[in-house]
């Protein structure tokens, strides 16, 4: 069994998610590339690698059963445990589109990577979590997710709905506390971190904040040791409102 932190990220070709993968090799652990797509997942790994952290492609499209069973199941194979889950992967498929015209086929796009993906690929991994010591599971949420935040008429995202991409969000929020209600008797902790908006292809990169910088609450929340939080919606350095 390898001594190192064993982490997988997905959706980590590109974006937030390749910076959490580069900010957990840089502290030292072997990361598990999550990516649907084989070219680009054995770029990021090899990116990463050159760059002199251990990682490797785990093929992974979180929306396919068959693809979330076998990378379990790879993972078992090769390390028996998994010591770090970072839900990353996400989509935002109504920018621009008021919830008056925001399409069913939109809201289930959104909810198959953003909710369902979660939970399969959460359920899948969670026997090999359970056999590492102290295992960490981080939801990549967003500020547009918190109903406190929506539910402010000032507020800049009550001027924006997105409403499959925040609501998906808002579930998510939900998905958190249920596994860290389940698990809160274990020493699995499971948090949702919140990046900021960061400049990446999802929204045109529009954002202020880097995708690295946006990689910091979730490298945080993967790496909390055995008195850091659990059930938790955090920026890189303050809680966010539910
Ligand atoms: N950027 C922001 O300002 C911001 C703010 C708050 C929260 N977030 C959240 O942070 C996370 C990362 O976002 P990002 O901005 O880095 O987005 P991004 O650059 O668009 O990257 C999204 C990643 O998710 C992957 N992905 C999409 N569908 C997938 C699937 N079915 N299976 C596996 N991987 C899949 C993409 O893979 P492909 O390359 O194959 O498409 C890509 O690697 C998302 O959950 C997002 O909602 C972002």
């Amino acid at each position: 069994m390898s001594d190192s932190v064993i982490a997988l990220v997905t959706g980590a070709n590109k974006g937030i998610g390749y910076e959490i993968a580069a900010g957990l090799a840089a502290k030292g652990a072997t990361v598990l590339v999550g990516a649907r797509d084989a070219e680009r997942g054995r770029a990021a790994a090899e990116a990463l690698t050159g760059a002199g952290g251990a990682a490797v492609h785990v093929p992974l499209d979180v929306t396919d059963a068959a693809s979330v069973a076998a990378a379990a199941k790879w993972i078992d194979d090769r390390y028996g445990r998994l010591d770090v889950l970072v839900n990353n992967a996400g989509v935002l498929l109504d920018w621009g589109v008021p919830p008056s015209r925001v399409t069913p086929d939109a809201l289930r796009g959104t909810y198959e990577v953003n909710v369902f993906g979660v939970v399969a690929v959460t359920n899948a991994l969670l026997p090999l979590l359970r056999r590492a010591p102290a295992a960490r599971i981080v939801n990549l949420s967003s500020e547009m997710g918190s109903l406190a935040v929506a539910s402010d008429p000032g507020s800049r995202y009550a001027q924006n709905p997105v409403l499959a991409y925040t609501s998906s969000k808002t579930a998510l929020n939900m998905v958190t506390l249920g596994y860290a209600n389940e698990l809160r008797d274990t020493p699995i902790k499971v948090n949702a971190a919140d990046p900021g908006y960061c400049a990446t292809d999802q929204n045109g990169h529009t954002g202020p904040r880097t995708a690295a910088q946006g990689a910091n609450a979730a490298v945080r929340l993967a790496t909390l040791g055995p008195d850091g939080p659990t059930g938790g919606y955090f920026t890189e350095d303050a809680s966010v409102p539910w």
